[in-house]
């Protein structure tokens, strides 16, 4: 009968997920919350082992497979989680009359909570698709974050009864996302940020599908698509597609 330590030993190496016999290896903040991030992944101790294993460092086996030379429209297809939200933003943004770059930017606003991380994702958002749209585009995702805390009746802004459900009443703004709206409020695009806000759907229809397509032009007319792929360009965000494509690969 195995004794304690040979059934830990088995329980771990069962954690271990190996794909066509390699190990595939996780991110700290993929695994932070759900166990103590100070304590090493299952995987990690196998690293030493005699012989050496091999370990994934390309293409994720159980993800679509990429372009290689993917455009944005790439990752929404095969990387972004269902894009609704977005997609009947920007719609609405249409509907309102807003003028084309602000209906671009309601399409981007949640990238990052679509497709990369959700905590500050006014910030990511911003800081993937900076080096490819026009300044004015990523500064509005980047303050809708902090914007969509304040109300301005003025603007047609009212604070969203979804977020009193879902942070309770008594919810405390962060500092410094207090500090970004002063910031932002003055600022000469502060309408811009705010456009997104107001476009912004808090409760949408489930029997409205919009599709990408309806904004293909628009994608083409205001995000400068690299020629060497997006995340192959060289550009300060081009790691952070990469990962996108790539989110398994060990270092
Ligand atoms: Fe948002
Ligand atoms: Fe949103």
């Amino acid at each position: 009968m195995a004794n304690l330590v040979d059934r830990a030993d088995a329980a771990e190496q069962a954690a271990i997920l190996r794909l066509e016999n390699e190990i595939v290896t996780d991110s700290p903040l993929y695994r932070s919350g759900a166990t103590d991030p100070r304590v090493s992944p299952p995987w990690f101790a196998e690293l030493s082992g005699n012989p050496p294993p091999r370990i994934l460092s390309g293409n994720d086996p159980r993800l679509p497979k990429m372009p290689a030379k993917p455009t944005l429209i790439d990752y929404f297809t095969y990387r972004f989680g269902p894009s609704q939200h977005l997609l009947q933003s920007a719609r609405l943004a249409k509907k309102n009359g807003c003028s084309e770059k602000i209906i671009f930017a309601c399409l981007l606003h949640d990238i990052s909570v679509i497709g990369m991380l959700v905590p500050d994702h006014g910030y990511w958002g911003a800081q993937l698709i900076e080096p490819y749209v026009d300044e004015e585009v990523s500064w509005a995702v980047r303050y809708h974050q902090a914007l969509r805390f304040f109300p301005d009746a003025e603007a047609g802004y009212e604070y969203p009864q979804t977020y009193i459900d879902w942070f309770g009443p008594d919810y405390q703004i962060d500092d410094y996302i207090k500090r970004d709206y002063e910031y932002a409020r003055n600022h000469k695009w502060y309408m811009s940020s705010r456009q997104i806000t107001v476009n912004d759907l808090y409760a949408f229809d489930p029997d409205v599908v919009v599709t990408i397509d309806e904004f293909v032009d628009l994608i083409g007319r205001h995000f400068r698509q690299p020629k060497e792929g997006l995340g192959f360009d060289n550009s300060p965000s081009a790691h952070m597609w990469r990962t996108i494509i790539r989110p398994t690969k060990f270092l």
